[in-house]
């Protein structure tokens, strides 16, 4: 037998322009595994012929990891050659069908990578997406090669009681025969074609939650949910939101499902949150199981839109599937937004709709922009990469939503303001010509267009797609001018994206931005323009086309604040010289929620830069002026505003999201102006914290709607300010008067919750005030749920997350590292401990001796050796180290430096770190 290991050649750089379409077709596979940990069987037997579009040349099938035993063509005996992994048939008919049968063995239990086929609590699973399928037998490994699949398990009935695939079951029993004793058989048949990288088998001891439902159209189907015997009571929620995306996406957008059985199966050995694998999505357990004991309100939120991400992927990325992986946000971009669009459908009040954006639109640009801002920018559609599993990014996902987004509003029109009825017959048309093929992101955007031909999508196409190959963020900046006499105001508007790796100069983008006039007392002005138009709504969608252009609004009675922008009406910076009692105005009143919140966060901003770019010293610092405290004030207090928008708008602007604003950034400095901000909110606002608190900490029996979801994240935020309060105002066991009793009060709420989402934001407050009381409640956090492994990723990133002071978090995760329930191995549990620490913990990462990028090499080092995915997201936290200031910029590249020099990186993580060290 031929052992064939990872080939170690130079990375070879893939690109877009290169696409050719395959030399062959692979019409049907039958598969069949013999399961075992160690050894794993694989019986693959295709029927190919030859794609007459293409040129006459040999098949090249990928492979990875396998080992092989015998290639059979039509039943015969065929030479073959592998080269640099691919397995090399020449001399194949020309005509006409074949068959083509290959044998291979691969070894489970040895998969650390967690993808292809690997064994997790000793159940089989596998991940094929992007190109995990080639570790599983040889094949086209490439998205546009569709074929029907049949396949057969055979294992151990006792260990592996339950065996899955893709499909329908159409056959199981026993093995009969000397050699099969004790094992048994099932044999799926898959009634759609499909892409490799959706094929998934499950094997092992698992139970199932059940639901019969049926369509509009009367189809009967089954939904399962499978879990590990004991995860039982954790299954409600998921189903309950599997069944609403159902119901969803044939209220919304016409698409029923198009299977007799749609299964989910949780492992707790997972890369990323979920796979759409068609009828068989395998999922991260953190986003299936859920109870009020051991899961929060954003879980069971999380929980909601990654079941229905995976559902909408049925239609959009399995019956329309990529052309290629550059072509990923076709399926990821559009889901993201069909799950936003459900989660937001789902809401009930409007508010929670708007809450719900805001939300969406921090991710993004705390996360994206960032992104987009550095050394791993890439257009929507990137052009070229090395490991395609690098470029699953919140570029992809988050900013190809938004451009999504944008092409429903710019398909709207007079009677479909938002573009909703618009956008959904675009789809319609999508469907009516790519269902059951692979396309592009350009067909996408025709489809829509088309189906919209008056709209400015549609006279706009060509530039709108520069949204697909530009990288960047665009930058609008806006001046306004008020003409009393004539009473009229115009905006100026230009727009710049700054140069991204590969693309130095771009072009203008379309820019939809939707305006209204916000009058010092606080309404919507009636806008009217020169042409004689007006807008019927109180806001108007200006689209900018052009690098400079401006609009002038007329009978503008008084000079108004414009609220620019609204509801983020693209993925761009916005530049607007408001002062602040304009800024005022528009937190105090702006009808758009959205830009209600973000005046507030701007003002906040405001503060913290002001104070960061000084000199002065830090300690007793006040960062914040008595108008922002006393319109927070206002705003906590308000009687009409619900509780989710509160916690949102006192919440400040995160240390990552204050960097990014900054040209030179000291981690340090950030923390310090933060923490310092939020202790002067803390005992600025004490009384009404402590109001917040009492008047929003009883919610009855639980229910994770989002009303009752936003009053528990208000009272929490509220406990989590008298905490600090508590600390800051004297003797810290005891605190001073009154502020004193809360860290004993956050404790009886710890020990009395009876849900999750309290018992952590109680647990949070004594942790992050950095009070004695945090030791106990650790300790008996820890002994509650010592068998909950969801549960003790949070108690371990609680702790790896922590507020720094003095430099003791890093000891204390190293600690953790050592701490019995910690293991590399699970990516969740590593992300809880590592990137909590690493990536989502600022004040405590960057240190001045810098400790905290040593360990950080020390752990993308280790991690690579195990998960190559896992290690370059980890390495991805060092992404902008060129903005640091010394001496932090020189440590974090010495140790981006030190991963680089490592012979035998991965592809994955040796991506990222040249990246950053061309930056
Ligand atoms: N396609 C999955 C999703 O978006 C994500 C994923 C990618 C999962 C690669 C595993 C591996 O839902
Ligand atoms: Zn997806």
């Amino acid at each position: 037998m031929l052992q064939l290991r990872d080939s170690n050649g130079p990375a070879t750089v893939i690109r877009r322009a290169d696409y050719s379409a395959p030399a062959f077709w692979i019409d049907s596979v039958h598969l069949s595994f013999d399961l075992d940990p160690a050894k794993t069987r694989v019986l693959n037997k295709m029927t190919l012929r030859r794609n007459p579009d293409v040129p006459v040349q040999p098949l090249r099938l990928d492979g990875e990891t396998l080992n092989l035993a015998r290639v059979l063509v039509n039943g015969q005996g065929a030479s073959f050659k592998l080269e640099s992994g691919k397995l090399v048939l020449e001399n194949l008919p020309l005509e006409g069908a074949f068959a083509l049968e290959i044998f291979t063995t691969c070894e489970p239990l040895k998969n650390t990578s967690l993808s292809g086929l690997y064994v997790s609590n000793d159940s089989f699973f596998t991940q094929c997406e992007a190109e995990g399928f080639r570790r599983i037998t040889y094949f086209l490994d490439r998205p546009d090669v569709m074929a029907s699949y049949t396949v057969t398990l055979r294992a151990d009935k006792q260990k592996y009681p339950v065996l899955l695939s893709n499909g329908n079951l159409v056959a199981s029993g026993a093995l009969e025969g000397t050699g099969n004793e004790g094992r048994h058989f099932a044999t799926w048949v898959d009634p759609h074609k499909k892409p490799c990288y959706l094929f998934a088998l499950v094997a092992g001891q698992l139970v199932c939650r059940e639901q019969r439902i049926a369509s509009r159209a009367g189809k009967a189907h089954l939904l399962q949910v499978y879990v590990r015997p004991g995860d039982m009571d954790k299954t409600e929620h998921a189903m309950n939101s599997l069944i609403h995306s159902v119901i969803w996406d044939e209220a919304r957008f016409g698409l029923p499902l198009d299977l007799e059985r749609f299964m989910i199966v949780a492992t707790s050995d997972f890369n990323m949150g979920a796979m759409e694998n068609k009828g068989l999505n395998i999922f991260n357990t953190k986003y299936v199981l859920a109870n009020q004991s051991t899961a929060t309100d954003a879980d069971f939120s999380n929980i909601e839109s990654v079941v229905g991400h995976e559902y909408f992927h049925n239609w959009t990325g399995n019956r329309i599937t990529c052309r290629d992986w550059f072509q990923l946000s076709l399926k990821e971009g559009l889901t993201v937004f069909r799950d936003q669009e459900f989660s937001m459908d789902l809401c009930l009040e409007a508010s929670a709709r708007a809450v719900k954006r805001i939300e969406d639109v921090r991710v993004l640009r705390t996360a994206q922009f960032p992104e987009d801002a550095g050394p791993m920018a890439h257009p929507v559609r990137p052009d070229s990469y090395i490991e395609i599993n690098n470029f699953y990014t919140v570029t992809i996902y988050e900013k190809g939503a938004e451009v999504v987004r944008m092409m429903q509003t710019l398909v709207g029109s007079l009677n479909d303001p938002t573009g909703r009825a618009g956008f959904a017959k675009g789809m319609t048309l999508y469907f009516a010509r790519h269902d059951g093929s692979a396309v592009t992101c350009d067909d996408f955007a025709q489809a829509i267009a088309d189906a919209n031909p008056d709209s400015a999508l549609s006279r706009l196409l060509p530039r709108f797609k520069r949204w697909y190959s530009q990288a960047g963020t665009p930058r609008l900046h806006a001046k306004g001018s008020y003409d009393a006499a004539a009473q009229t105001y115009t905006l100026h508007l230009n727009q710049t994206c700054a140069a991204t790796p590969g693309q130095e100069a771009k072009e203008p983008f379309v820019i939809p931005v939707s305006l209204g006039l916000v009058s010092r007392s606080g309404a919507d002005l009636p806008l009217q323009l020169r042409d004689g138009s007006a807008s019927t709504s109180a806001s108007h969608l200006l689209v900018v086309t052009q690098a400079e252009e401006s609009i002038t609004f007329i009978n503008v009675a008084e000079e108004p604040v414009p609220s620019i922008l609204r509801g983020f009406s693209a993925p761009v910076l916005l530049d607007f010289d408001y002062s602040d009692a304009q800024l005022m105005t528009l937190l105090a009143f702006d009808p758009d929620p959205f830009n209600r919140w973000e005046a507030g966060q701007r003002l906040a901003l405001r503060c913290a830069t002001a104070l960061i770019a000084g000199e002065a010293i830090l300690t007793g610092a006040r960062p914040l002026n008595d108008d922002y405290v006393e319109a927070m004030r206002a705003v906590l207090r308000h009687p009409a505003l619900d509780a989710a928008f509160k916690e949102l708008v006192l919440t400040l602007p995160s240390e990552t999201y204050i960097a990014e604003q900054l040209d030179v950034v000291d981690p340090q400095r950030i923390h310090a102006v933060r923490e310092a901000m939020r202790a002067q909110l803390a005992s600025a606002l004490a009384t009404d914290w402590q109001w917040a608190f009492e008047a929003h900490a009883d919610n009855g029996a639980y229910r994770p709607d989002s009303l009752s979801a936003g009053r528990r994240a208000l009272a929490g935020l509220a406990l989590t300010q008298l905490c600090l309060a508590a600390q800051s105002s004297g003797d810290p066991s005891t605190g001073s008067g009154q502020a004193g009793v809360w860290p004993g009060k956050a404790y009886q709420r710890f020990k009395d919750a009876d849900n999750m989402t309290d018992r952590l934001h109680a647990l949070s407050a004594l942790v992050n005030s950095g009070h004695e009381l945090a030791k106990p409640a650790l300790a008996q956090f820890h002994s509650l749920f010592k068998n909950e492994e969801l549960v003790l990723d949070k108690w371990f990133a609680l702790q790896a997350g922590s507020c720094d002071r003095g430099g003791q978090v890093l000891p204390a995760v190293r600690q953790l590292l050592k701490h019995p329930d910690f293991n590399l191995r699970n990516p969740n549990r590593a992300r809880s401990v590592i990137f909590s620490y690493c990536s989502a913990n600022p004040g405590a990462f960057h240190r001045l001796d810098a400790a905290g990028y040593v360990f950080w090499s020390e752990r993308v080092l280790e991690l690579d050796s195990i998960n190559p995915q896992v290690a370059a997201r980890l390495a991805r936290a060092l992404d902008r180290w060129s903005k640091l200031a010394e001496p932090y910029r020189s440590s974090a590249r010495q140790a981006i430096e030190r991963v680089a020099d490592k012979a035998n990186l991965s592809n994955d993580v040796r991506e990222v770190v040249s990246r950053a060290l061309a930056d």
